[in-house]
C-alpha cells in the first residue's frame, strides 16, 4: 500500500481508505465479518476509516470503535463528522451549532474508543453555516488537543469553494470518480491552497463495476434499492463506462480507483465494501497505473 500527505496537515494516508458506512454498518450485517474487513484492512495497510455518527443508523461507529479496540491506533486517520446525526428511523438530523459540534466530537470519541481524532469533517454543512461561530468552536476542540485537522465533506460545488477558502479547514472530501471530470478544477484549487484531498464515492457507489446486476444476497438488494431510488441518474451514467468492465490485468473497480489516484493531488480514495475479495482488490489497486489506452477512452466517455 502506498502513502500520499494530506495536504498540510502533516497527515499522512493510505492511497485506499476503508469507509465505514452503509451497508457494513448497519447490525443486519454480521459483527463478526464486518470487524474481519476492518481487520484485514489493517493487515493491507490502509491507514484511514472514514465514518460518521449518523452512518448506517448510528451504527457504523461504534462498530469501527469495537474493531478497532486493543489495536495499535496510532498510525490511523480515524476520521469521523460533525453536523448530521441519526435522528430515529432512519432519519438524519442536522446541527451545526458550536455546542452542537463540540458534544458530537466528544461522543465520538467516546464511541471510537480514542483520545483524539485525527481529522473531523462538516458533513455537508450548507454554505450560510461556515460561520466565525462554528469556526471558533473547531479552534477550540483543536487547542483542547481532541481533533488534529479538520475538514468539510461536500459534493455542492458552491460549498466545496467555501470549504476550500476557509482557514480552519484543512481538508476537502469530495465526490470524484469517472462520472465526475468537473470535479478536476476543484481538485486544483484545494490543492493550491495546501488542502488535503479525500475522494468519497471513488467507485461510485460501485455503479462502474455494474454491481446492480449482481444480486448474490441482501446487502446487494440493499444497495440495489439505493441506487434505484437516490441515483438512477449515476447507475445511467455509469454505463458509459462499461469497457472497464472487460480489461485486462484489472478489473473495473480496480480501474475506477486508478483513475482517481492519478490525480496527484488526491490524498486517498475512500471506498466501501462489505467483501473481503473487493477489500483485497480495492487495496492491490494502489500503485496501478492505466494504460493510456484505458485513459484516453474514460476520456472520451466522459465528453458523452
Ligand atoms: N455515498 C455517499 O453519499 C458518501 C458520502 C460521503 C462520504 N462517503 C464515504 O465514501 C465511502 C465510499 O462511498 P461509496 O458510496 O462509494 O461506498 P458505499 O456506499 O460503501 O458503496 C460501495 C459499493 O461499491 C461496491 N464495491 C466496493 N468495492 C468493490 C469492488 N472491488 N468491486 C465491485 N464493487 C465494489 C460495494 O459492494 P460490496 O459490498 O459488494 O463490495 C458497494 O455496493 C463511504 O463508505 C463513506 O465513507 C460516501
Amino acid at each position: 500500500m502506498r502513502h500520499r500527505p494530506l495536504g498540510r496537515t502533516g497527515l499522512t494516508v493510505s492511497e485506499i481508505g476503508f469507509g465505514c458506512a452503509s451497508y457494513w454498518g448497519l447490525s443486519r450485517f454480521d459483527e463478526g465479518e464486518a470487524v474481519r474487513l476492518v481487520h484485514r484492512a489493517l493487515d493491507l495497510g490502509i491507514t484511514l476509516f472514514d465514518t460518521a455518527p449518523g452512518y448506517s443508523r448510528g451504527e457504523a461507529e461504534p462498530r469501527l470503535g469495537r474493531a478497532l479496540r486493543g489495536r495499535n491506533v496510532s498510525g490511523l486517520v480515524v476520521a469521523t463528522k460533525v453536523g448530521t446525526f441519526h435522528a430515529g428511523g432512519g432519519r438524519t438530523g442536522r446541527d451545526f451549532s458550536p455546542a452542537a459540534i463540540t458534544a458530537s466530537v466528544e461522543a465520538s470519541l467516546k464511541r471510537l474508543g480514542l483520545e483524539r481524532l485525527a481529522l473531523v469533517q462538516l458533513h455537508g454543512p450548507a454554505a450560510a453555516e461556515l460561520n466565525d461561530d462554528l469556526f471558533a468552536a473547531l479552534e477550540r476542540l483543536r487547542e483542547r488537543g481532541l481533533v488534529a485537522a479538520f475538514g468539510a465533506n461536500s459534493f455542492d460545488p458552491e460549498v466545496i469553494a467555501a470549504v476550500i477558502a476557509a482557514p480552519s479547514l484543512d481538508v476537502v472530501m469530495l465526490d470524484y470518480n469517472v462520472l465526475r471530470p468537473e470535479r478536476v478544477a476543484l481538485i486544483e484549487a484545494a490543492a493550491a491552497r495546501g488542502k488535503g484531498v479525500l475522494a468519497g464515492m471513488p467507485l461510485a457507489m460501485g455503479h462502474v463495476d455494474g454491481q446492480i446486476r449482481k444480486v448474490r444476497g441482501l446487502r446487494d438488494l440493499w444497495y440495489a434499492a439505493r441506487a434505484l431510488k437516490n441515483h438512477r441518474e449515476e447507475l445511467a451514467l455509469a454505463e458509459r463506462f462499461a469497457f472497464l468492465r472487460h480489461l485486462e490485468g484489472m478489473s473495473a473497480a480496480q480501474a475506477a480507483l486508478a483513475h482517481v489516484l492519478a490525480n496527484p493531488h488526491v490524498a486517498c480514495a475512500v471506498t466501501g465494501t462489505t467483501r473481503l475479495a473487493h477489500l483485497e482488490a480495492n487495496a492491490a489497486a494502489s500503485g496501478l497505473v492505466l494504460p493510456d489506452e484505458v485513459r484516453m477512452k474514460i476520456y472520451e466517455a466522459q465528453q458523452g
